[in-house]
């Protein structure tokens, strides 16, 4: 094997990957190997780091030499699968338990691996997602977000490493029915959430609830503010619209001002405020 690398592209944007990637030598359904050293890749979940190919006498075979390199691996296999699930089988159990969002991914090594054919794995150590395949399943919450919307910014938080500290502003744009407000409030953040429909009725529930001076707060098309804060109005009327770019600066002034308005409110508050 050269220098080469393969990314498995998230489920369903193979097609992004190949495109963003431009030649690839090989692809094995959302696998695709490609010449040269790892490159930036926004459509991977995952990315093999130094793959080899090992030629293998059968599914005893293949898991011995897996084990001989390292305890665990996860395994894709868009082909094959029954062999390659024999041999898996074989392997160490990689820990399946579902993810509580803000506790620290795995740490221990995990790598991957897919037959290419019967006789012959290509096999990679070192992946970037500590997560086999690059999914992360998480503890749901199914009582309190509107929507699974949240999931997809506790992974994106969760793979940047890094999250709103309490006290931060967020500003959530396009934001009904309301599930990153929710995840963003529940860490703490004070979020301005802005769309043309109103929110989940949870979600604005939590307006006056978060660190006391979390507030929910939108426009009418008029371009008045209604605001929901601790202890007052609890529904915001939620429209605010961006058609036309002229409507967008202003939408843009009148954020400014509104995160102006906000800090100068959150100082004078009882509450902690970063503002
Ligand atoms: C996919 S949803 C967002 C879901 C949200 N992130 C959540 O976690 O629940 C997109 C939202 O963008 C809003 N939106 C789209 N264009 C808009 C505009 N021009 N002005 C205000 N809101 C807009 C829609 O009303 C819709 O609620």
């Amino acid at each position: 094997m050269g220098d080469r690398t393969a990314y498995l592209a998230a489920q369903g944007y193979a097609g992004e990957l190949g495109y963003e990637l431009g030649t690839v030598e090989r692809r094995l359904g959302r696998l695709l190997i490609a010449a040269g050293p790892p490159r930036a890749a926004a459509w991977a979940a995952n990315v093999w780091l130094d793959p080899q190919e090992i030629k293998v006498a059968s599914i005893s075979d293949a898991a011995a030499k897996l084990r001989a390199i390292q305890r665990n691996w996860a395994f894709y296999a868009p082909r094959l699968y029954r062999r390659a699930t024999l041999i898996q089988e074989q392997l160490p159990k990689v820990s399946a338990k579902p993810l509580v969002f803000g506790t620290p991914p795995p740490s221990a090594p995990l790598g991957s691996w897919t037959l290419l054919d019967a006789e012959t794995m290509l096999v990679s150590p070192r992946c970037t997602s500590p997560f086999p395949n690059g999914e992360i399943h998480f503890v749901e919450d199914h009582a309190g977000p509107p929507s699974r919307a949240y999931l997809k910014l506790w992974e994106a938080l969760t793979v940047i490493g890094c999250r709103p500290e309490p006290g931060e502003r967020c500003l959530d744009l396009g934001s009904s029915p309301g599930g990153w407000s929710w995840a963003l409030q529940r860490m703490g953040a004070h979020v301005v959430s802005v769309d043309k429909v109103p929110l989940a009725p949870q979600t604005r529930a939590r307006s006056g609830r978060s660190t006391g001076c979390s507030r929910m707060s939108c426009a009418t098309r008029n371009g008045s503010w209604h605001w929901s804060r601790a202890g007052s109005a609890p529904e915001p009327a939620a429209i605010l619209s961006a058609r036309s770019n002229s409507k967008a600066r202003l939408i843009t002034r009148r954020l400014g001002a509104l995160l102006r308005l906000q800090a100068r409110s959150c100082a004078t508050c009882s509450t902690t405020s970063t503002s």
